[in-house]
């Protein structure tokens, strides 16, 4: 059965090449009108045009980064230009303009364009693990290493914490300290940004009542040192969380970097906590998800929860 397209648009990212081209083609093909995106194959996308074209189609190549904002905002006012103000068929062929870097060449520049991609890239809400084994603790002086856009820095502070929130990506902390000012002058009054890579910046001067560490993944000795000065910001009576995908999620279905050893267990950390140390939980603990495809699986969070006596 052929499926007719007539008078329907059609918008297809990374549109110029391989299977975005088969795409178009086939779209057009169908009778649709067809906006093929590229980003940096000006050639193909121009060619894909003229193929189409010369087949009694019609179509339009424009370039866009669909990465960024502007750039989407601006691929969609020329959709509208040439073919009227409608859209029936969006298809989203474009990708890995971020996850081509490996996990090794995550730096400032790779989370700022990552953070960039959305206006916001996590739920706003705080971390389940922490608020499991913070809540009840009293409020005191809290350091959140790779506090992105700050919903656990916030949460915290509500709870009458101060809070140092560190993160690599200005661009992050611009959007936890633009919701922590929303929530309320006293809110944003007790949480300090602070702009600083945790791998080669020394960490702040602690003492700290809590240490949280949620989902900051390292290779072993890069995560090793981190852990250790975390330990020993920890004050008297402090206490460490840290919170990271547990290794076997790899074998899931859910979304994570094939890199294993940038994994670890609970154990890893308390493995390194000496007899002032009470380990109060070192857990691998399920949690529903949602995988890439939509369908219901269940992860695990490793959690590391420990008391400096
Ligand atoms: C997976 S996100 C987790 C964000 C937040 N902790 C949460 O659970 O929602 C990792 C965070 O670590 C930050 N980050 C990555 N490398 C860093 C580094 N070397 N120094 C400081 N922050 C870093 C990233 O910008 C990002 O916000």
């Amino acid at each position: 059965m052929k499926i007719d397209l007539s008078n329907k648009v059609a918008l297809v990212t990374g549109g110029a090449r391989d299977i975005g081209r088969a795409i178009s083609l086939g779209l057009a093909d169908a009778g649709a009108s067809v906006v093929v995106n590229y980003q940096a194959s000006a050639d193909k996308a121009r060619d894909v045009v003229k193929e189409i074209t010369a087949r009694g189609g019609k179509a339009v190549a424009v370039q866009a980064d669909v990465s960024k904002r502007s750039d989407v905002l601006r691929l969609m006012e020329e959709t509208r230009s040439a073919f009227g103000d409608r859209l029936d068929i969006l298809v989203n062929n474009a990708g890995g303009l971020i996850a081509r870097k490996s996990i090794t060449e995550m730096d400032e520049a790779f989370w700022d364009a990552r953070y960039g991609t959305a206006d916001r890239i996590w739920s706003g809400k705080p971390n389940p693990q922490l608020v499991a084994d913070t809540a009840e603790l009293a409020p005191g002086r809290a350091l959140d290493v790779g506090a992105g856009e700050g919903a656990d820095a916030i949460w915290l502070a509500e709870r009458g914490w101060t809070v140092d929130a560190l993160d690599i990506s200005g661009v992050a902390l611009q959007r936890g300290r633009a919701e922590a000012t929303a929530r309320g002058a006293d809110i944003a009054a007790r949480i300090d940004w602070l702009h600083a890579d945790v791998l080669s910046d020394e960490l702040p001067a602690g003492p700290y009542d809590l240490v949280s560490l949620q989902f900051m993944h390292f290779s072993k000795a890069d995560r090793t040192s981190l852990f250790q000065r975390c330990i020993a910001a920890v004050a008297p009576g402090g206490t460490l969380q840290v919170v990271a995908h547990h290794p076997p999620d790899l074998h899931t279905t859910a979304h994570r970097p094939k890199m294993p050893d940038f994994f670890y267990a609970a154990d890893e950390v308390a493995e390194l906590l000496d007899e002032d140390w009470t380990v109060v939980a070192c857990d691998a603990r399920p949690r529903s998800a949602t995988d890439p495809h939509g369908d219901p699986i269940s992860i695990h969070d490793a959690v590391l929860v420990a008391r400096r006596s």
